[in-house]
């Protein structure tokens, strides 16, 4: 692969004690061109500005789609990154549903791993940080017709990162607009899903909320995500969340959740979660947690639901909660300290 490095690191210049969420960025990115019918030699070159046409196909049609992954410094000083093949099959499921050309896994992970190889100082040595890798892909082609681009790019880009969210979140069950219907892109990392929820959020958000409860584009009785995240909690003591659907993200974190609760014994339900149930189960007492869970926010604890101007309260936990627990074995396994039972982990 070739590999163009920076002359001057712009790492000293980092204040690696406070970093937000996705606006610093690593020396390099991986960059690779798809043109006439095929993917040119994949090439690491410095991180910077890129010159596009007032054209460029995806500006007009948004058929552009993304990942979202981390590497981590382990306890012994090296570097890992959780679960990186499934971030790239889960690319490839995008890729197809938005028409953009399937990326081979191997030149996915071994462009991946020579990133991260050539940026590891920039993983933060604070285990409770890490670095956000942006894998993306999108149409490059220079015209205006409607149909699918014909160039693509595939790059990833890194971001030391801190927390996405700073503590627990209130959240509001939102009963007009929809992030994604039977049939359309809600399980793909498709930009415009993304995009297409800033207004309804930024509604809420409005009223002191931080994000929203999407529930169902037909009558809005069923729970989906939450936020940028899928949803998840636990009533009676067990663990439910809403099934895998056309409409949902298959997300990376809450298989890894799920998987852990199994390991645990823990009674886990992918099935419905209705609104009513929700509210009932807070009502009566039976709902002990509720929480998101993605890879930029890791798992999110939330505090209130509101629901037709109603704000219910979920009472903390402690460190007692599944949550908490599953949080705490996760950041365990990325920072090598527990057992990776699952293969989880490529250490670099
Ligand atoms: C992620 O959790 O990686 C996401 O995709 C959220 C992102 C929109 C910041």
């Amino acid at each position: 692969m070739k590999i163009n490095k920076v002359s001057n690191s712009r790492l000293s210049e980092v204040n690696f004690d406070n970093l937000p969420f996705g606006k610093v960025f690593s020396d390099h990115m991986l960059w690779m061109d798809y043109k006439n019918g095929k993917w040119g030699e994949p090439a690491i070159v410095p991180y910077g500005n890129i010159s596009v046409s007032p054209a460029l196909h995806t500006l007009h049609y948004g058929q552009a789609i993304f990942e979202g992954q981390k590497a981590y410094r382990m306890a012994d000083g090296r570097v890992g990154v959780f679960r990186p093949l499934d971030n790239c099959k889960r690319l490839n499921i995008s890729a197809e549903r938005m028409c953009i050309p399937q990326i081979p896994e191997d030149v996915f992970m071994k462009g991946l791993e020579a990133l991260i190889r050539l940026d590891k100082d920039w993983v933060p040595k604070d285990e409770s940080i890490s670095l956000y890798i942006r894998p993306f892909m999108y149409g490059s082609s220079e015209f205006i017709a409607a149909r699918p681009s014909e160039e693509y790019v595939f790059s990833i880009i890194t971001s030391p990162s801190g927390p996405y969210y700073a503590g627990d979140v209130k959240v509001y069950i939102e009963e007009s607009y929809v992030r994604s219907a039977a049939g359309g892109t809600g399980y793909a990392k498709a930009a415009g899903n993304y995009g297409g929820s800033f207004y309804p959020t930024r509604k809420i958000q409005e009223k002191g909320y931080t994000q929203i409860i999407w529930t169902d584009h037909r009558d809005h009785t069923l729970i989906e995500e939450s936020g940028t995240m899928n949803i998840a909690f636990v009533i009676d003591g067990v663990l439910r969340t809403p099934p895998l659907s056309d409409r949902i993200l298959a997300g990376i974190t809450r298989d890894s959740v799920l998987t852990i609760a199994r390991d645990w014994g823990m009674e886990v339900k992918e099935a419905p979660v209705t609104v009513d149930e929700v509210i009932d189960a807070i009502k009566s007492n039976r709902l002990t947690e509720a929480f998101g869970m993605g890879t930029a926010a890791v798992i999110s604890p939330i505090s209130v639901i509101g629901f037709r101007g109603t704000d219910y309260k979920i009472p903390p936990q402690g460190s007692d909660g599944f949550a908490p627990k599953v949080k705490a074995e996760l950041s365990g396994i990325r920072s090598g300290r527990i057992a990776d039972r699952h293969n989880w982990m490529m250490v670099i």
